[in-house]
């Protein structure tokens, strides 16, 4: 049985005064949270966030970081440093970092080796555009994504690894992909995994839907067999829709 988890990318949204306010309204409404929660503020606001999370149930994520170690690499954070500061999760290949920032299916299978070295739980992204969905391509690019980000690992790293479906198409738009069309995606993305790694890997893998999920769709989503769990910007930055969107 594979344990559900919601996960807010507040992307380049809040200052750490205003995350650490989102932050203390969440904690009460969260608090009999059925599922594991996370919320994934900019870096700037990590160590605030880690110090208002301290003590609840909610656990903090980053949104990136880099594939090495340390070093002479300007501007960029590692594992350690993210892990200092009380992190537990890192968004890794989101398709805004794929598409702005030339990230590359090689860079996230390295940065998810170095998260899970350093004791982070990668939330590794995949998802077609919309004119790959149009090509009919999205089954063959999702499939490769995945194969990508997880070469080399073993089952038991595999495990803990969290994928997140997010067609572009869907993201920020409000649009959303059906349940069903969601599901069958994610059962493809599962199969993938089976397929490097094993079945018991791939059952025990999980995996979100993300992509204007909202209040009004979470149930519907989340009841999907396929679907584990939701990865949400726009909604995840007022505190009563992301709960709303947690308590599915
Ligand atoms: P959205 O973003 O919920 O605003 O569509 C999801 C994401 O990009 O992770």
């Amino acid at each position: 049985m594979r344990a559900p988890i919601i996960a807010g990318n507040w992307k380049m949204n809040n200052t750490p005064q205003q995350a650490v306010a989102l932050i203390e309204e969440l904690k009460p409404l969260l608090a009999d949270a059925p599922c594991t929660v996370v919320v994934c503020p900019t870096f700037v606001c990590l160590g605030a966030a880690a110090q208002a999370l301290c003590g609840s149930n909610i656990h903090l994520g980053a949104q990136n970081m880099h594939f090495k170690a340390n070093g002479a690499y300007t501007g960029e954070v590692s594992a350690d440093m993210l892990k200092a500061l009380g992190v537990e999760y890192v968004i890794l290949g989101h398709s805004e970092r794929r598409q702005y920032f030339a990230e590359t299916d090689e860079t996230v299978n390295l940065k998810t080796k170095m998260a899970l070295e350093h004791g982070l739980i990668p939330i590794v992204c995949v998802g077609e555009s919309l004119q790959q969905r149009e090509q009919g391509i999205t089954a063959q690019l999702v499939r490769g994504q995945t194969k990508a980000a997880l070469d080399g690992l073993t089952a038991d790293e595999a495990q803990q690894v969290v994928i997140a479906y997010e067609p572009i198409w869907a993201i920020g738009t409000g649009r959303t992909a059906t349940a069903q069309d969601a599901n069958e995606v994610i059962g493809i993305i599962r199969g993938a995994v089976a397929e490097l790694l094993g079945e018991d890997t791939a059952a025990a893998l999980r995996i979100q839907y993300g992509g204007s999920m909202n209040p009004k769709n979470a149930s519907e989503l989340m009841a999907m067999p396929e679907i584990d769990g939701g990865l949400i910007g726009g909604a995840s930055l007022k505190a009563g829709d992301f709960s709303a969107v947690v308590h599915f």
